[in-house]
């Protein structure tokens, strides 16, 4: 399998007024196309640092982090928006879907701002519903949905641009067992179609599942 990130002696400090903190220190780390990792830490450990990094969100202070062979250490805002557009499909412990908005329209605005024409963004959006099986919901709006269709569409936008990259921060922490259950399930089977996908989490049995678990302590990887 070939590579999909690479960090090589990734550092980040953070400066502030009562000094710095450095939050990841010295990670070294290879992940290839088509794993399922789960990145598993304490509270504080660095996880949500090295998540951003790895989704283009931040930069490290020091060290070189590489996302389909493309050097992303140094590189400006405008390119990492542009790279996580087309590269990175998130989901978050809080979904983050528009209130305003129908489940429908949610997945197509990420869509709008790559530019995409109204006819193919409808047909995308819908396709990506229908994949996490909420074809008969996307006219609802997010609070007329179960905390775990709202997980699924919050899905639906991430894969709506077939990202090679799934990245998932705590995407079950604000679910009962049951959708939780339902929203793995679903991101093991988009890795099964070939998305990467890594995965913070506190909960050991949902770690369990992954392929591969990364344990992050103190900003080190520890194996
Ligand atoms: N913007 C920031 N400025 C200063 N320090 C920060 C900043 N963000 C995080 N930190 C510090 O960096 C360290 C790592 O934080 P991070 O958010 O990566 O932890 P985490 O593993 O995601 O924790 P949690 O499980 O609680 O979400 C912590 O000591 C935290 O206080
Ligand atoms: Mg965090």
């Amino acid at each position: 399998m070939s590579t999909l990130i690479q960090l090589r002696n990734v550092s980040k400090i953070y400066h502030t007024a009562a000094g710095e903190v450095r939050a990841l220190d010295g990670v070294t780390l290879d992940i290839d196309h088509g794993e399922f990792v789960a990145i598993v830490g304490q509270s504080g450990s660095g996880k949500s640092t090295l998540m951003n990094i790895l989704g283009c969100l931040d930069l490290p202070s020091r060290g070189v982090y590489r996302l389909s062979g493309r050097n992303m250490s140094r590189c400006s805002s405008i390119t990492q928006a542009h790279v996580r557009g087309k590269e990175i499909g998130f989901v978050f412990q809080g979904f983050h879907l528009i209130p305003s908005l129908s489940a429908l329209e949610n997945v197509e605005l990420p869509l709008i701002y790559r530019g995409i024409g109204r006819e193919e963004r409808r047909h995308r959006a819908k396709e990506s519903l229908r994949r996490v099986g909420l074809s008969q919901r996307m006219d609802h709006r997010p609070c007329e949905l179960s905390g775990g269709q709202q997980q699924r569409v919050a899905i639906a936008r991430a894969i709506a641009m077939a990202p090679p990259l799934i990245l998932a921060d705590e995407p079950t922490g604000n679910l009962d067992t049951t959708s939780g259950g339902e929203v793995m399930k679903m991101l093991h089977e988009l890795n099964g179609e070939g998305h990467t996908v890594v995965l913070i989490t506190h909960d050991s049995v949902i770690a369990k599942s992954a392929k591969r678990r990364i344990c992050i302590s103190d900003g080190r990887v520890s194996y």
